[in-house]
């Protein structure tokens, strides 16, 4: 049988198999209430232009309601054979209301209506992202201000470098995510355009208000060329730039997590809630939930070079290809709010372990550079000289076993006589730490600043939205 919504000039049904490369209900019935939506402005404004009865107009606003009402209590019927969820949902609303429902889809075309729910779908995520890592990082800012003078080794390489404070190493995450918040209200500003009325490419000759459906659905406008409008995938591809990216930064950091849980480090204890046991080893605790974390950016990444993939050798205007635009992008959204809860979770029950991080922060000969900042200070030394006698004593300290704090004064002052006992107020971590008061720098009085920042900062924004 050929299909009941285009099968006019068919005799025969499609083969199984083109069935199933063609059916895309499987994954863009998820664009349920976008469908619905969008179909319910485009009726009433078919309705207010004098292009369908306004009686024709209420039962097609009724139809679409009962549908959304079965679909959301499961009782819906999806039919592979009707395709999409665009054809799916027209056919039970002909079955609900009859001949009214062929009036819903004048002026329109699949091609337009998918450009519109797909727009109205990503512009829900970007909503619901925003607002998890709006969450996430109160949390983490939180955190920074309850721990804004812990110190601990900050690295480079991998190696002790300098100690600085855990509430500065969790605030540069806070940084991370408001540019990634930023990078989600860049796209969301050029996505909410409005292609609704494009139609199938050409735009149409019947006198609709493509103004009116714009501010029925919270879009600025409607956009200006009809052959951008249906071929326009551009909103959902720096969407999932913006997912890659916020991706990528929580998976640096879950990789951290995962560093500092393991029991050589010890830095943190993670919650018996965001880990799990070894069915053979009874001591573990595994940080599973970072660790997927830190996965779980491949398929983000993945999905947006994909779509990138589908698009880079499409002519204008529709092609078919462009329906697997979805597929992919869906499962990085949900993948992307899954990481972020994730995250959230996991920091929320986070504790640092003040002890270890507080050792490890003095190993290393982490106080080098304060050593050679107080030579070029005090004894007036360029940073090259310092920088070479601090080398020196590191190489002595070193052979014997102990840190900087603890060379003895004759032993410093044989490399250098310029040094004296005042050099060891810079020599502890807690000292070194607290000298770094350059902007942006990691002393406790500084991070306390910032953190306090953007605790108001994240607090106003919650008031606003409220
Ligand atoms: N299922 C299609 C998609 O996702 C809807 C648009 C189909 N348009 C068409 N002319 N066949 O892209």
């Amino acid at each position: 049988m050929s299909n009941s919504m285009w099968g006019g000039r068919f005799s025969e049904g499609p083969a199984a198999i083109m069935e199933e490369i063609n059916a895309s209900i499987d994954f863009d019935r998820k664009l349920y209430r976008q469908d619905i939506e969008g179909s319910k402005a485009h009726a009433a404004m078919l309705a207010a232009q004098g292009i369908i009865g306004a009686d024709d107009a209420e039962k097609i606003r009724e139809g679409l309601d009962t549908i959304l009402r079965e679909i959301e209590d499961g009782s819906f019927k999806f039919s592979r054979a009707l395709e999409d969820i665009h054809l799916n949902i027209e056919s039970r609303l002909k079955e609900l209301i009859g001949d009214a429902a062929g009036r819903l889809h004048t002026a329109r075309s699949r091609n337009d209506q998918v450009a519109t729910d797909f727009r109205l779908y990503v512009r829900d995520v970007i909503d619901g992202v925003d607002a998890a890592l709006h969450e996430l990082q109160v949390v983490l800012a939180d955190k920074a201000f309850a721990h804004a003078g812990q110190v601990m080794p900050g690295f480079t390489h991998l190696q002790s470098a300098q100690p600085v404070t855990f509430g500065h190493h969790l605030l540069a995450y806070v940084e991370m995510i408001a540019r990634d918040r930023g990078r989600f209200q860049d796209a969301r500003k050029r996505l909410n355009e409005n292609p609704l009325g494009a139609a199938a490419l050409a735009g149409t000759s019947f006198p609709i208000d493509r103004f009116a459906t714009s501010a029925a659905l919270g879009f600025d406008r409607p956009t200006a060329n009809s052959l951008d409008s249906v071929s326009d995938r551009d909103f959902a591809i720096e969407t999932l730039s913006a997912a890659s990216l916020c991706a990528i930064h929580l998976s640096r950091f879950a990789e951290e997590i995962v560093i500092w849980s393991s029991a050589q480090f010890r830095f943190v204890r993670l919650s018996d809630k965001f880990t799990t046991g070894s069915s053979i080893m009874p001591q573990k605790r595994n940080p599973d939930a970072a660790e997927l974390v830190r996965a779980k950016t491949g398929r983000i990444i993945g999905a947006e070079t994909a779509l990138k993939i589908v698009m880079k050798g499409l002519p204008l205007a529709y092609q078919k290809d462009m329906q697997e635009d979805k597929e992919q992008a869906f499962d990085a959204f949900e993948s992307l709010e899954l990481v972020i809860a994730a995250t959230t979770g996991m920091v929320r029950d986070l504790e640092p372990e003040a002890a270890n991080l507080k050792k490890a922060a003095g190993s290393g000969f982490s106080t080098a550079t304060d050593l050679a900042d107080w030579l070029v200070r005090v004894a007036g030394l360029p940073f090259r000289d310092a920088h070479h006698v601090t080398g020196r004593i590191v190489a002595i300290a070193a052979e014997r076993g102990v840190e900087l704090n603890r060379m003895p004064l004759a032993d410093m002052q044989a490399v250098h006589g310029a040094i004296t006992d005042a050099v060891y107020s810079v020599l502890t971590v807690d000292k070194s730490v607290k000298s770094r008061t350059s902007y942006g720098g990691t002393s406790p009085k500084n991070v306390r600043a910032q953190a306090k920042r953007w605790q108001r900062a994240l607090a106003r924004e919650a008031a606003r939205r409220s």
